[in-house]
């Protein structure tokens, strides 16, 4: 019993546990988050994984797995050990006798008993382990997803799950094994490495099988039975979990070595579905722990349609997306094998928007001197709903459009083009467009606020008025947008709506990154971050905190040279003159 308790102990992570009911923050090696046994207003409860123990330092309450199981489920502890048993996959020898336990009890049981005996039929095949080393399945890979065999016997399976007390027609509920023409059993899974499919509660409740070698079907997976419906599961998810609340995003991949190569390579928030397309009730999973999925599917065709089908899922459900450009031929797994785990991070750390992301493959696809190319150009702006991302790719797309040398009448034409083609569709009823945040430039927040008072109607003046003060701003990219900005709206600061005069900011590169600017405040307004609109305090403070910044750089200026008089006198001018500035 106590081992067996230990074993479980070793085998649960609290963490996730915890975290199926509090909100828990990454600390350190710890999380934290607030204590759920008292009205907790500052996160005081923490959860150390490493000791698996729990302590709320504000109203003392403490314990490790047993102690959670047993107050939050109100259980008594032989209780506990038996759910956190089934959680962990862990067999009870001092079990009930099987017609005791309830059917719910039984099927997590059975399926317990499957994975403990693939575990051990993994030890025990030297094939299995050399397909495993060739494809570069550590140890410990092998053992954090719990990957086993199945070995290309009729009834192994069969064989032992009878031995055990499990009566064979449940375990065919499970997909386990299924009965032949003349009433016998026999395993489902022959000959294949076999991974276990957790839900997000970290309950096993089907298996995958690929097969070692080339045959057909490459993979098996449990069909739907009373423990797993495919529509809803998505593997990984329970060991992702963490990762995906802490970075408010997903990425989603195509299959089970793609998940575990994401999450070698350090790309944690990594889940797929398997054998079926994303789902609607995929996605509200995913939205109750993040904003975001980013879609790393295979490059090869049959990825690029999974990933269009994707996309409308993901947005119908709200959900933001982008997707990775794959290099041709590879997947997750290949790309970590072939170029390591950095080329897996920076294929998601580089994933596009929408609009950007097909209008890419398109041009990889087809060249722009082919009608065709418009054609599907068209239509992928005509079907986008983020203004912002439309504008940037009409930028990008006048750049090579055919016949027209001069840029701005190009976007000219690829504009009207377009409106005759939104005009009679134009859906009205259509959900509050959803912003994708690209990678806006790096700039300090009192300098982003200056440029998104752009957006305010009663703050243009000003604004406009401070971009047109020299050398107020702090960093490169500010310095070189407020320039761009000033020279751009000489005659007055812009009307109407900014999808109108976005347009008219000049040269292109900055009026890409006036367009990040925007996209990423109304990504992060969307999410709740931030207020939607910029008021006026906000700006003055900016302008304020920017002013002092700048003196601060002419002192520093002051004591790095040598100077001679001259210059003395005319930076103390300057210094008194930004004195005044502030103090008016
Ligand atoms: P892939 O054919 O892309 O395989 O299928 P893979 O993941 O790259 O696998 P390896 O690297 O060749 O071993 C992607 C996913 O589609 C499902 C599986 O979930 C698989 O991981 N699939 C594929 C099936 O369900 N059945 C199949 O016959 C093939
Ligand atoms: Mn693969």
């Amino acid at each position: 019993m106590s081992d067996e308790v230990n074993e479980i102990r070793s085998r649960i992570d609290l963490a996730a546990l915890v975290g199926q009911r509090v909100a828990l923050k990454r600390v350190g090696k710890n999380w934290k988050g607030l204590c759920p046994f008292h009205d907790d207003r500052n996160p005081s409860f923490y959860v150390s994984p490493s000791i698996g123990r729990y302590r709320c330092f504000a109203c003392g309450a403490s314990g490790d797995a047993f102690n959670w199981v047993m107050q939050t489920q109100n259980v008594d502890f032989s209780e506990a050990v038996e759910i956190l048993a089934g959680i962990a996959g862990v067999q009870l020898q001092r079990k009930k006798r099987p017609e005791d336990r309830t059917e719910r009890q039984r099927q997590a049981m059975a399926m317990g008993a499957a994975l403990a005996f693939f575990r051990e039929e993994l030890r025990r095949s030297a094939s299995a382990k050399a397909y495993c080393e060739r494809r570069g399945l550590d140890e410990e890979t092998l053992s954090q997803w719990e990957i086993g065999y199945a070995p290309d016997v009729g009834a192994a399976l069969a064989v032992r799950l009878q031995r055990e007390g499990f009566p064979l027609a449940e375990c065919a509920e499970l997909f386990l094994v299924d009965r032949d023409a003349s009433g016998g059993y026999f395993d489902k899974f022959r000959g294949r490495l076999m991974f276990p499919i957790r839900n997000e509660r970290g309950e096993l409740v089907a298996f995958g099988g690929r097969l070692l070698g080339d045959g057909h079907p490459k993979y098996i997976n449990s069909g739907d039975t009373p423990l797993f419906r495919k529509s809803r599961v998505l593997y990984g998810f329970h060991l992702a979990r963490a990762a995906i609340q802490d970075a408010r995003r997903a990425v989603l991949v195509e299959g089970y070595l793609d998940v575990i190569a994401c999450h070698r390579a350090g790309v944690r928030e990594a889940v797929a579905s398997l054998g079926t397309s994303l789902t609607e009730e995929h996605c509200g999973l995913l939205r109750r722990w993040c904003d975001e999925v980013v879609v790393l599917y295979d490059a090869d065709e049959a990825g690029q349609k999974a990933a269009d089908r994707a996309y409308e899922v993901l947005r119908t459900a709200g959900l933001k997306a982008r997707f990775a450009l794959m290099p041709a031929g590879e997947d997750p797994d290949t790309l970590l094998r072939t170029k390591g785990p950095s080329a897996v991070e920076q294929a998601v750390r580089e994933a596009l928007p929408p609009v950007e992301y097909r209008i890419r493959r398109l041009t990889a696809r087809m060249a722009p001197s082919d009608e065709a190319f418009w054609e599907e150009a068209f239509g992928i702006l005509a079907s986008a709903d983020n203004e912002l991302e439309v504008e940037r790719q009409i930028a990008f797309l006048a750049g090579i459009y055919p016949g027209l040398r001069d840029p701005s009448a190009a976007q000219r034409a690829i504009r009207s083009q377009l409106d005759r083609l939104r005009r009679p569709q134009r859906r009205r009823s259509d959900p509050a467009p959803r912003i994708v945040a690209p990678t806006a430039p790096k700039m300090s927040a009192s300098e982003r606020t200056v440029f998104l008072a752009l957006l305010e109607p009663e703050l243009r003046g000003a604004a406009l008025e401070a971009l047109r003060d020299e050398d107020l701003m702090e960093t490169q990219a500010a310095a070189d947008l407020a320039k761009a900005l000033a020279a751009s709206f000489q005659d007055g600061p812009p009307e109407g709506a900014p999808a109108a005069w976005m347009a008219r900011i000049e040269p292109e590169e900055q009026r890409q990154a006036f367009a990040d600017l925007v996209l990423e405040h109304q990504a992060k307004a969307s999410a709740g971050q931030i207020p939607e609109t910029i008021p006026e305090a906000f700006l003055l403070d900016a302008l304020r905190k920017l002013s002092v910044a700048r003196q601060r750089r002419q002192i520093q200026q002051l004591k790095g040279q040598e100077l001679d008089d001259d210059r003395l006198r005319e930076l103390a001018e300057r210094l008194k003159r930004a004195q005044q500035r502030n103090d008016s």
